[in-house]
């Protein structure tokens, strides 16, 4: 029988890798589920209601994880933590692999079979496990709630007695999937959109959601798409040419939520700080990409600031995690599709198949050293 450990996330994340639907499924899947008390209490989840559904609850983090072949995880586990379950366990979570390299290292020396949920390839077949997709949707939504809330008048257009109140006008920078759910929940809050992306197949995914399209559209922006569906690093000259057209932009808008991300690098600056500087007072900025530096030079990542001429610039961290009990529903099921690659329903036994493609893509450490080769390419 399979063990699935589940222990409680660091103080500052309160999403949680399961959920008592997915502990439901496991149990019917023949596993064995020990959950550290307390773990989904942040996500509004009690103990009960996952026993209730057949998980064990186990007094402390190290209980649960004794002897586990399985443990599943929102952010990097302690090597304490790692080292308490079975011999060449799985360990699946968000574990960050181009964060501190040293900590991954001895992450890595653990031996346990690590793999790292950011590293899901983009396939049709992973659709179901993608995490950065189901969180990145969440805070894509909750990103314009919040501006929505900080911003001093209202987003919706109105027509009253006392006479016309202006529709709100809002700019999305990265149409991705949290740049796509920010453009449909301004407009459902009746916001005047226009969005910018480098990739140019998000032009009409944009016009689809009723919100025009604003870019520099030259040779490179033709070429900015890579085969896995990301955005590549641009050149110092498209970067000028953006910069020019966003400028002029932006001093009309109220709300701006930027979301621009390149895997493994630092986001890149889409808003200066002579751009803020243009802006109205009163107007809101909404940095999705503060948790790799930010898209606004000015954006303090953890903090909300007012600039100099008066624009709040929100640099919040973790905005899935302020949704937590979706977002950890989510999670939870992403998690449970990929452990469903790996669990013998009938025999009731883990089998790690390494020619599957997502199990190959997610892998980043195996028998003590990192494996996967957008990490060990990296070393010298
Ligand atoms: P991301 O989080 O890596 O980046 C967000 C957005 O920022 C991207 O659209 C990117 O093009 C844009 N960006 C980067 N540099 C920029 C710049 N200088 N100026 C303006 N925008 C810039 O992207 P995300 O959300 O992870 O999506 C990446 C791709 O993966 C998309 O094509 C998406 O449709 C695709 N995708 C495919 C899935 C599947 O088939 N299973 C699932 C989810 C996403």
């Amino acid at each position: 029988m399979v063990t699935i450990a589940v222990t409680a996330e660091p103080e500052n994340e309160p999403r949680v890798a399961i959920s008592p639907d997915t502990v439901k499924k496991l149990v019917a899947a023949k596993c064995k589920v020990r959950i550290e008390a307390g773990a989904g209490l942040s996500s509004s989840i009690d103990d009960d209601a996952y026993k209730a559904q057949g998980a064990e609850i186990s007094a402390s983090a190290a209980d649960a994880v004794k002897g586990a072949d399985v443990l599943l995880c929102v952010r990097r586990p302690s090597n304490e933590t790692i080292s308490a379950l079975a011999p060449g366990a799985v360990v699946v979570g968000m574990l960050d692999p181009f964060g501190e390299r040293s900590e991954l290292e001895a992450m890595a020396a653990t031996k346990a079979q690590l793999f790292s949920m950011e590293f899901l390839p983009r396939t049709t077949r992973a659709q179901a496990m993608d995490v950065l997709s189901s969180q990145a949707n969440l805070a894509g939504y909750k990103s314009v709630v919040d501006a929505a809330a900080e911003f001093g008048a209202v987003v919706p257009m109105m027509t009253t007695p006392a006479g016309t109140v202006p529709a709100a006008k809002a700019f999305i920078m990265g149409v991705g999937v949290a740049g796509l759910q920010a453009i449909a929940t301004a407009r459902r809050l009746g916001a005047i959109v226009t969005a910018t992306d480098v990739r140019p197949a998000t032009k009409e995914q944009v016009q689809s959601l009723g919100a025009k399209f604003v870019a520099v559209e030259d040779e490179e922006f033709a070429q900015a798409q890579t085969a896995g569906g990301y955005a590549k690093e641009m050149s110092a000259e498209y970067k000028a040419k953006q910069a020019e057209l966003v400028a002029n932009h932006v001093k009309a808008q109220d709300i701006i939520v930027t979301t621009a991300l390149i895997p493994g690098r630092p986001a890149p600056t889409l808003l200066s700080k002579a751009m803020v500087e243009t802006m109205k007072r009163g107007a809101v900025i909404v940095d999705l990409a503060a948790e790799r530096g930010g898209n606004c030079e000015l954006t303090v990542p953890g903090q909300t600031i007012v600039s100099d001429n008066g624009v709040k610039i929100i640099g919040k961290l973790n905005y899935a995690g302020t949704v937590p009990v979706n977002a950890s529903g989510l999670y939870a099921r992403n998690l449970l599709s990929f452990l469903n690659l790996m669990i013998d329903k009938d025999e009731g036994t883990l089998n790690v198949n390494m020619e599957d493609d997502l199990i190959q893509g997610t892998l980043i450490a195996k028998d003590g050293a990192l494996v996967h080769p957008n990490l060990t390419k990296e070393t010298a």
